[in-house]
């Protein structure tokens, strides 16, 4: 077989056997292929595309790429849930001690910003000492202990998904529905995960744009999950304005441990409870959505999700005072401020352009390579439908040593990210 003949072979858009899948990456992760060649038939497939079986094929492949964590000597259930990524998604860090609070195992592997989406491993990371990569055998032992561990991805998981994953970033295929697929369910199928939710985002702050490509995606993870023996359910949820109330690391862990204090947005709290519910219903910890919510509603209010997350913390060797004292995070010592030019109600409050003024500030990153700044990020005093008066602070814009040009390209996107319309309407659904 040769790279060469299956390159040509999806660009005349003919289906490949499970056979070519597999040495495709195989060879590419022990790098016999080069990445031009692989280039090429991810571009092929993003033409011609892989039909649900090629797309399972795809998803097997990735998993054999590397390690399959078993978690069955602890429990028979174990959660997981992904997104396909956004801005100010902040869900993981609300939802996952909510969930080991209510009993449920959650294997968490995460992974870190990329482009304009941030990383739920970044920012843990503005959490101080927080440590992030556990071994293997720690990542068991905290489960065990206190039911919940999050850490970034090990090298041997999925590695033909890390590898192809980079390559994708940088060759303008990430926004396949295939690709993403395989990437996706690959390292929640490795992660050893047997209950998983998928948050698929669509919208201007989202890999996918329309909610029917994000339905079409949902469908295609679920078939995959199926034909792989696993049990997937998906929520699809509006990624056009940011969720929450703020986009960049300390910010948003900030707002996480508000969350677990009660005080929250209504879209983060919609979001997160979805997640729950299906979660409690799967792992069968509830009977019916009501009950879940009850469950989640009081973990919430008797501080105990909070406490979960302190134990997690202290696990993870961060420093637990920052849950009562948010001046140990990092914060950017300087703010600008993005004013309304006149009354009347936000119409538009573009993810995208809110990502890319954050990333400007410091809060993300272009290469992997890259640093960030913790402290870099925007709040958003004011969300998509919210009444606004002439001079109304709309957002607030953190940042420390950034450079003259890129702070005023900021200020000049922050401006421009946001529309007012003279009347009221109804505020858009967050879940389709
Ligand atoms: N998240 C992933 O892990 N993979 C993708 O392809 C897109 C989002």
């Amino acid at each position: 077989m040769r790279a060469v003949d299956l390159i040509q072979k999806k660009k005349e858009g003919k289906s490949h056997t499970q056979e070519e899948i597999k040495f495709l990456v195989e060879n590419y992760t022990k790098g016999n292929i080069e990445d031009y060649q692989m280039s090429a038939w991810l571009m092929a497939v993003c033409f011609q595309g892989l039909n649900d079986e090629e797309t399972a094929y795809l998803t097997q492949a990735f998993v054999e790429s590397g390690d399959i964590l078993d978690f069955s000597k602890i429990s028979s259930n174990i959660a997981d849930k992904h997104s396909t990524g956004g801005v100010g998604d902040k869900v993981t860090l609300a939802l996952i001690p909510i969930l080991a609070q209510l009993d449920v195992y959650t294997a968490k592997l995460s992974g870190r910003g990329l482009g304009f989406t941030g990383g739920t491993i970044d920012k843990l990371e503005a959490i101080p000492n927080f440590k992030t990569e556990l071994t293997n055998e720690e990542f068991f032992k905290q489960i065990s202990d206190i039911k919940v561990a999050i850490s970034s991805q090990s090298p041997n998981l999925t590695p033909a998904d890390g590898k192809i994953y980079a390559l994708r970033d940088v060759t303008a295929t990430v926004d396949n529905k295939s690709l993403i697929c395989a990437s996706v369910v690959s390292k929640k199928i490795a992660s050893g995960a047997n209950s998983i939710v998928l948050d698929v985002k669509y919208g201007s702050g989202a890999f996918l744009k329309t909610p029917q490509e994000a339905r079409e995606l949902g469908d295609l993870m679920i078939k995959t999950g199926k034909l792989l023996n696993r049990n997937i359910d998906v929520v699809i949820s509006s990624m056009e304005q940011p969720l929450g109330f703020s986009v960049g690391n300390s910010l948003e862990v900030i707002e996480a441990l508000e969350f677990l204090k009660g005080n929250y947005k209504e879209d983060l709290y919609e979001i997160t409870l979805e997640l729950a519910i299906k979660t409690l219903l799967n792992c069968k910890k509830a009977t019916t959505k009501e009950e879940a919510k009850a469950m989640v509603d009081l973990v919430i209010k008797n501080g105990s999700a909070l406490n979960k997350f302190k134990e997690i913390i202290a696990h993870q060797k961060g420093n637990t005072e920052v849950i009562e004292d948010y001046s140990l995070f990092e914060i950017g010592k300087n703010k600008t401020e993005i004013k309304a030019n006149k009354d009347g109600y936000i119409s538009k409050l573009i993810a995208l352009d809110v990502a890319h003024a954050a990333k400007l500030l410091g809060a993300g990153r272009d290469k992997k390579s890259d640093s960030i700044d913790f402290g870099a990020g925007i709040i958003l005093n004011k969300k998509i439908g919210d009444k606004v008066q002439k001079d109304d602070v709309v957002m607030e814009l953190y940042y420390n040593d950034v450079s003259q040009t890129k702070l005023n390209d900021s200020i000049k996107i922050a401006q421009s990210s946001f529309e007012i319309q003279e009347e009221e309407f109804e505020k858009p659904k967050l879940i389709y």
